[in-house]
């Protein structure tokens, strides 16, 4: 009769829907084929970053850092750290001791960059950076004691030396005017000179992904690859003198910053980016750039899920169709949310909570379709990341001309360590696109800090050296 006629007619239009919806997060889904052409990709623009005649005109940068060397246990002395361009701004005291007790011990404080200034002009940038050291010194009672400081700034430098770093584009959130094309060392020695209030001597401008991989050589000797999941998505590793053709020399090896965020600004991604991707990064301070890490790092996965949520709603999938003001505000779905959310101890009900705490009025099956869309984006981010450190560890044992290759990377970054399902993503994708390598994951612990630190005490030692 009537009755069954309409239970059809619901039924059609709910597995008409869902098959909707499935369609939509097809695209995200990746084959081993694809990824594996992903990670081909990044091989070939790691080769043209590499490359001299290339190199200007290269996406994935491939910045000599001038690190030459993992630590070997002789660094010592008390150094500053600054940590700038992470999930948060920290000042650090740390003091390493050598011999057969080896010690580091840290002293840290977290300060808050306000957006007016990470977005304001660079002068004020640098003047609250030296504010915050200022304050740091009084707390520890070190005001007077010039010491040697390692400057953790994790944002694309083009170096020429340990302790000069021109910047080549702003990343993430920031975008304080008259610093791009300067060097940042520059930037922050006039600061100090400006405040007259105390001396520093700054050794070394350091990349996060590097100052990661040298924390975790100082405990583990087979480090040589430095991985960043937070924020935003880098890595570093030990490449051979002789490949960076941009540095004079070709004996022995030295750290590279890839900045692999950049990959695909070429375009070489356009067929696996999606058009909410294009959405996030029509919506982002840098449009057109740092494609890959738009797809891959905590800072755009929440703006991925947003954009994808918006659209089901449209379509009226969702939420009763309604888009919220909530919706429509960029960045609310934070990593942390995302990871809860995913969370499998957690129930719907739980799920539809943490909705509610962002505003967003949830049905039981909106909490379910909202969870396999965060589990989709996040899936694929840590696939991506895989396919490009596949590359990474592929060149490796390539360069050495090995069949199989032993190495450790070491990891640091809020979706990496926060996220319940990122990490084990990863590391299959890894073993499942370079079988030739064993990879051992290491976690950094304050890599950004200790890893500066290291570096620092390293710099300090050739100066001496020089010197003799
Ligand atoms: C961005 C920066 C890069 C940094 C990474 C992780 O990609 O450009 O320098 O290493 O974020 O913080």
């Amino acid at each position: 009769g009537k009755g069954a006629a309409m239970v059809t007619a619901v039924a059609y239009r709910l597995t008409e829907q869902a098959r909707q919806i499935q369609q939509t997060l097809a695209e995200f889904r990746l084959s081993k084929n694809q990824l594996l052409e992903v990670k081909k990709r990044m091989k070939v623009e790691i080769e043209r970053g590499l490359k001299k005649d290339s190199h200007k005109d290269a996406t994935v940068k491939m910045l000599p850092t001038f690190v030459r060397s993992t630590p070997d246990g002789t660094e010592n002395g008390d150094f500053l750290a600054l940590d700038l361009g992470g999930t948060n701004f920290r000042v650090l005291l740390v003091k390493i001791r050598s011999g057969k007790r080896r010690s580091v011990e840290m002293h840290n404080k977290i300060y808050a960059i306000p957006i007016e200034v990470m977005q304001g002009t660079g002068e004020e940038l640098f003047d609250h950076i030296v504010h915050c050291i200022s304050d740091f010194l009084d707390y520890m009672g070190m005001k007077s004691a010039r010491l040697p400081l390692g400057f953790t700034f994790s944002f694309p430098c083009h170096q020429t030396s340990l302790d000069a770093g021109i910047l080549v584009t702003w990343t993430k959130g920031f975008k304080a005017t008259d610093c791009e094309g300067e060097d940042v060392v520059e930037l922050l020695r006039e600061a100090i000179k400006r405040k007259e209030e105390f001396e520093l001597d700054v050794v070394a401008i350091v990349n996060d992904t590097v100052g990661t991989m040298m924390t975790c050589a100082y405990e583990e000797p087979t480090c040589e690859v430095g991985l960043i999941a937070g924020t935003g998505s880098n890595a570093c590793y030990m490449e051979e003198m002789k490949n960076i053709e941009i540095v004079p020399g070709t004996e022995g090896r030295m750290c590279v910053n890839m900045e692999w965020g950049a990959f695909g600004d070429n375009g070489c991604l356009d067929d696996i980016r999606t058009t909410y991707d294009q959405a996030v990064d029509e919506n982002s301070l840098n449009e057109g750039k740092q494609r890959y890490e738009k797809m891959c790092s905590g800072m755009y996965l929440g703006e991925i899920v947003r954009q994808i949520l918006i659209d089901l709603t449209k379509r009226g999938f969702l939420f009763r169709g309604q888009i919220s003001e909530t919706l429509k505000t960029r960045g609310i779905f934070e990593t942390k949310f995302l990871s809860q959310i995913e969370s499998d101890r957690l129930a719907l009900l739980q799920v539809r909570a943490i909705l509610q705490q962002l505003g967003l009025d949830s049905t039981c099956d909106d909490s379910i379709i909202v969870k396999e869309v965060c589990g989709t984006v996040s899936r694929r981010a840590a696939q991506l990341c895989g396919a490009g450190m596949a590359a990474v560890v592929d060149k490796i044992r390539e360069n050495r001309g090995l069949d199989h290759l032993d190495v450790t990377v070491g990891v640091d970054g809020t979706l990496y360590k926060l996220h319940p399902h990122f990490s084990r993503i990863f590391q299959q994708t890894v073993k499942e696109l370079a079988p030739k390598c064993d990879v051992n994951f290491l976690l950094s612990e304050d890599g950004s800090g200790k890893g500066a630190a290291l570096i620092t005490a390293v710099g300090c030692r050739q100066r001496e050296e020089l010197k003799l």
